[in-house]
């Protein structure tokens, strides 16, 4: 049986990445394969849990890598793998990327992030990251960054956006320029998936 396609859309928070992981997915349905969307933090019980943390206080810093690895062991075993067995295409809005991204800002090794997840979650054939700096994200997200905690969320995203961008010469990786209207920025992912393919 044909194995399916593994696309991740990564990103800094504001680069659109939901928008173009959702048009991906309608394009390549509309050229005849199976897909599934997902995303993560995922909709179960873990994700759910790292969701609330946004409103109603942030986990420690551990508590936090390991519901993320929690929520993606079910994600894997549940939804990715059996996905990709059956030869669907499989794209992700986030994913393990992302945690070496964010809790690698929060302080922990990114090599040892990715060392940790690759334990058990399948490597993608194309890891798309989304790229704008750091003023145009906080511009889309509505935050001029100028308040004490906008500040403290520049530097996050920037130390972010260096992490995901240190993956740039990894060979599945592809970065699109994201500053574009999402019409042009759609454009590009299709060409970079249709140049990505067998
Ligand atoms: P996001 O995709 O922005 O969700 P929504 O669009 O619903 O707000 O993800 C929520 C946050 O989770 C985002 O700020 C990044 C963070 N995150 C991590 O810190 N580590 C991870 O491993 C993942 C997958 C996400």
């Amino acid at each position: 049986m044909q194995r399916g396609l593994f696309i991740v859309i990564e990103g800094i928070d504001g680069t659109g990445k939901s928008t173009q992981a959702r048009r991906l997915a309608e394009w390549l349905v509309a050229h005849g394969r199976e897909v599934v969307l997902s995303r993560e933090p995922t909709d179960g019980p873990w994700g759910a849990q790292l969701r609330a943390s946004a409103a109603t206080g942030r986990l420690s810093p551990e508590d936090e890598l390991r519901y993320f690895l929690n929520d993606r062991r079910q994600h894997v075993a549940e939804t990715i793998s059996p996905a990709l067995a059956a030869g669907k295409v499989v794209i992700l809005d986030r994913y393990y990327f992302s945690t070496m991204a964010y809790q690698g800002a929060r302080g922990f090794d990114p090599a040892e992030i990715r060392r940790l997840n690759e334990q058990f979650a399948p490597v993608p054939d194309l890891l798309l990251i989304l790229d704008i700096d750091v003023n145009m994200a906080l511009q889309r997200i509505g935050s001029r960054g100028d308040s004490a905690n906008a500040f403290e969320q520049r530097e996050n995203l920037q130390r972010c956006r260096e992490i995901f961008l240190s993956l740039k010469d990894e060979p599945f990786t592809r970065v699109i320029d994201s500053s574009g209207t999402p019409d042009e920025v759609g454009a590009r992912l299709r060409q970079t998936v249709q140049d990505g393919q067998p």
